[in-house]
């Protein structure tokens, strides 16, 4: 991400929970329900922003890492759980743990990311055998998205979202996919990291 898109963040922190609430944006409800935690979970949240699904999370698996460019969005989170990590910093510059996470949640995040054949990969690595990734996405032509990439261009810049099947091609070569929901205007997929 380049430092217009961080900046702009930073700037709306405040307004980003009661943007996300006023317009009925939350998913947070079919994500925990995707991810049934046990309690023996370690999970990655990447671009987590305010923490607020990590902080659902927290007290229902074994550890949860919130990793965010965005200072001023993860300084919104006021959570003690004492296994929950906050990182600041960019996916790609953070030296995480291989071979170490269950689930690694990318929530609205990915049409803010370039560099696929960069970052699939490197989830893979993260993930144990078996590990999965849950992508939360919007559907490029529906009006919400584009009345949200309306707003969203004009603060953070170009953005990328892909279709359905565009994702499903990109996360193919390291992931197999198990499940999608088709909701209107927006997916979740989850798809488990292939064997070596
Ligand atoms: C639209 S917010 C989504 C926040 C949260 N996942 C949710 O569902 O409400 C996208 C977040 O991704 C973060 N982000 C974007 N690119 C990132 C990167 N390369 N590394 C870490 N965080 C990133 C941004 O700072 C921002 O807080």
């Amino acid at each position: 991400m380049n430092h217009n898109t961080l900046s702009a963040f930073d700037r709306i922190a405040p307004w980003y929970e009661p943007f996300m609430t006023f317009f009925f944006l939350k998913r947070d409800r079919v994500l925990l329900s995707l991810i049934q935690p046990q309690g023996h979970e370690r999970v990655l949240d990447v671009g987590a922003g305010t923490g607020r699904f990590g902080k659902i999370l927290a007290p229902l698996c074994l550890s949860i890492t919130l990793v965010d460019e965005s200072e001023r969005m993860l300084s919104r989170l006021s959570s003690k759980e004492s296994h929950l990590e906050v990182l600041v910093g960019d996916i790609f510059s953070l030296h995480l743990p291989s071979d170490h996470y269950d689930w690694i949640v990318l929530s609205d995040v990915l049409h803010h990311l370039s560099h696929f054949e960069r970052l699939f990969p490197l989830l893979a690595r993260l993930l144990k055998d078996q590990g999965k990734i849950l992508i939360h996405e919007y559907t490029p032509n529906h009006w919400t998205t584009r009345w949200l990439g309306f707003f969203e261009r004009r603060l953070f810049g170009p953005l990328d979202f892909k279709d359905m099947d565009q994702m499903k091609k990109a996360i193919q070569p390291w992931f197999e996919l198990e499940q999608i929901e088709n909701k209107r205007g927006w997916y979740i997929m989850v798809a488990k990291k292939k064997g070596a």
